[in-house]
């Protein structure tokens, strides 16, 4: 889908995503995070901000890059509505657009072919400074036939051996990278979809993570 597409979804119902963020979001965050000062977080291709607008309410300087601009004014809105501030940035996220590291760089459920993937995936590994971390949640191309819901479309759907090739050679030390599963409610019953989730950190000068 090109931005047009997405600003016709957005456009079209009040939220398309969850008001409140993801669960991997939080629980990495809390998990390997919080023992430090909020820095500056990217939330690369995130929609109407759950994720962004949830970590600027923990004390994050958050920027939210889309290039849906109807998704940037519903996030600024509802970041304005929750008295957090919230940086919007209208850009293409696989053009390598020229935005300041973090400490935080998160994708998550970027949908793109394998070939822009790895380019904007290589490129968020390339925006993380040093001592910061890199979150990459999508689904996971087991869950065409295995999970539940997102992308019809293997093309659409990397494997976790493919994020890691994407983010190779950045200078990221990779923590976890494994398929994840996500319970969803459905009005046939409890399902699990099948993601992934790859946490990689950049070493500061002293060699910490
Ligand atoms: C499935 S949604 C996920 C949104 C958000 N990350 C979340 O988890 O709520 C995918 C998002 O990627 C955005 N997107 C897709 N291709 C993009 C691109 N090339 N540059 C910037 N944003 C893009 C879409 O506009 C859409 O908001």
């Amino acid at each position: 889908m090109d931005a047009a597409a997405w600003d016709e979804r957005y456009a079209a119902s009040e939220l398309v995503w969850s008001a409140g963020p993801n669960a991997f979001v939080v629980e990495q965050v809390v998990a390997h995070l919080s023992d430090r000062v909020p820095g500056r977080a990217i939330d690369l291709a995130g929609g109407e901000g759950r994720n962004a607008i949830w970590l600027a309410e923990q004390g994050w300087q958050a920027e939210l890059v889309e290039f849906s601009p109807v998704a940037l004014e519903k996030a600024a809105a509802i970041a304005h509505s929750r008295d957090v501030t919230l940086t919007t940035t209208l850009a293409d996220v696989t053009a390598e657009p020229d935005i300041a590291p973090a400490d935080l760089v998160l994708v998550c459920y970027l949908q793109l072919p394998s070939e822009p993937l790895a380019r904007a995936l290589a490129h968020a590994a390339s925006l993380v400074a040093p001592g910061g971390q890199l979150l990459i949640i999508a689904h996971e191309r087991d869950n065409l036939a295995h999970g539940y819901g997102g992308p019809p479309d293997p093309a659409f759907l990397p494997t976790v051996a493919e994020v890691l090739s994407a983010i190779e050679g950045q200078g990221l030390d990779v923590a976890e990278a494994r398929q994840v599963h996500r319970p969803v409610d459905t009005e046939a019953g409890p399902r699990e979809a099948i993601d992934l989730l790859v946490r990689a950190s950049r070493p500061d000068a002293t060699g910490q993570e």
